[in-house]
């Protein structure tokens, strides 16, 4: 009997699945397995047989019935194991990994800029894009028939006295309006002016800083801008300088160039003795502080404003605007950046 259960202990520990194990229980312990049988077979046998040789087929049967149930242990823990790798669900992956969207530069560069101002203080505010002649002219120390209004090219409304913001600098307004100083701000937004072609479009961005403390200056607007300049162009050495200029709202003002190369049509940033208009900035002007019922004789400011998408093109070599607004896939698939590697991480 011995090698009989060595043979079958053997065959037991070597079924690879549960279905081939059940097949050999019932081959062995069924109703007309293989050992049923030989307990069967005992009537056949005297008394005294009978007893010897049905105690070593209970023991045949015990050692197989337990060899089983090891065997069917193991496999059934294994096979739970392989449903449950089979189920994994990996949750770092992308619940969509057929799609391959991308931030728009844009967006990019929005954001960076945001993160750059925060860190350094300033916090983000944010106005409307339907504005009206107030705001947008008025109380920036643009007066009726001033020129500016006619070359800022401006979409009028139906409703009389609104319009579209051509710029951001009525958030300034807005601000020091209803927030007393100091004011440290930064907004950023769509701002629409009658225009079109390769760098001009008739919606575009412009993110505006606003600054108003006591003691305010031009060193501060100064330093502001270079460090901000220089950070955005990744540019140690940014050649800049700031060139005499005129904005209602500011006095003094100035715009900003940096320095570059043009070599055919190859701009190149950070080299060169051509220069490249960036910015307007400027103090801001006492009769918009008095318009927002600051005392300029106690509170100074200085503010600065830039085209969002200007920057953007400029940073990464896009030639033209248009295809900002398109949405064109493969145009965001091939200039669009990961939305896993955020900027300013
Ligand atoms: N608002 C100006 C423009 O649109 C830019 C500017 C903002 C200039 C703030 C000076 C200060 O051109």
């Amino acid at each position: 009997m011995g090698p009989r259960l060595q043979d079958w202990k053997q065959e037991i520990n070597q079924c690879a699945s549960l279905r081939d194990l059940e097949d050999i229980r019932i081959r062995l312990l069924g109703k007309s397995g293989e050992i049923t049988q030989m307990l069967k077979n005992l009537g056949t046998l005297d008394a005294g047989q009978r007893r010897e040789k049905g105690a070593e087929i209970n023991q045949l049967k015990e050692g197989v019935r337990l060899c089983l149930e090891d065997r069917h242990a193991l496999l059934a823990a294994q096979a739970l194991d392989d449903k449950l790798a089979g189920e994994a669900v990996d949750v770092t992956l992308s619940s969509r990994p057929e799609a391959v969207g991308t931030l728009h530069p844009l967006t990019r560069t929005l954001e960076e800029i945001t993160a750059y101002f925060v860190n350094a203080g300033f916090s983000v505010a944010e106005g409307s894009d339907i504005e009206d002649e107030e705001h947008n002219f008025t109380a920036l120390n643009i007066p009726e028939h001033h020129p500016a209004r006619q070359s800022h090219d401006t979409f009028y409304l139906n409703a009389p006295g609104m319009l579209l913001r051509t710029h951001t600098s009525p958030v300034q307004i807005r601000t020091m309006k209803a927030t007393p100083p100091p004011i440290r701000i930064l907004s950023l937004g769509r701002v629409y002016r009658s225009d079109f072609d390769a760098t001009h479009t008739p919606m575009f961005h412009q993110v505006e800083g606003l600054v108003i403390d006591q003691g305010t200056h031009m060193g501060h607007l100064k330093s502001c801008i270079i460090d901000f300049l220089r950070h955005y162009f990744d540019i140690a050495d940014l050649p800049l300088r700031f060139r005499p200029s005129f904005f209602p709202f500011t006095e003094p003002s100035a715009e900003v160039d940096i320095g570059c190369s043009r070599e055919g049509n190859a701009l190149k940033i950070g080299t060169g003795k051509d220069w490249l208009e960036i910015l307007g900035c400027g103090m801001v002007h006492p009769k918009v502080l008095l318009n927002c019922g600051i005392d300029p004789d106690i509170y100074q400011g200085f503010a600065f404003g830039m085209g969002l998408d200007r920057i953007t093109m400029l940073k990464y070599g896009l030639p033209d605007i248009r295809p900002f607004f398109e949405g064109d896939a493969r145009w965001l698939k091939h200039y669009g950046f990961s939305p896993y590697f955020p900027a300013g991480a």
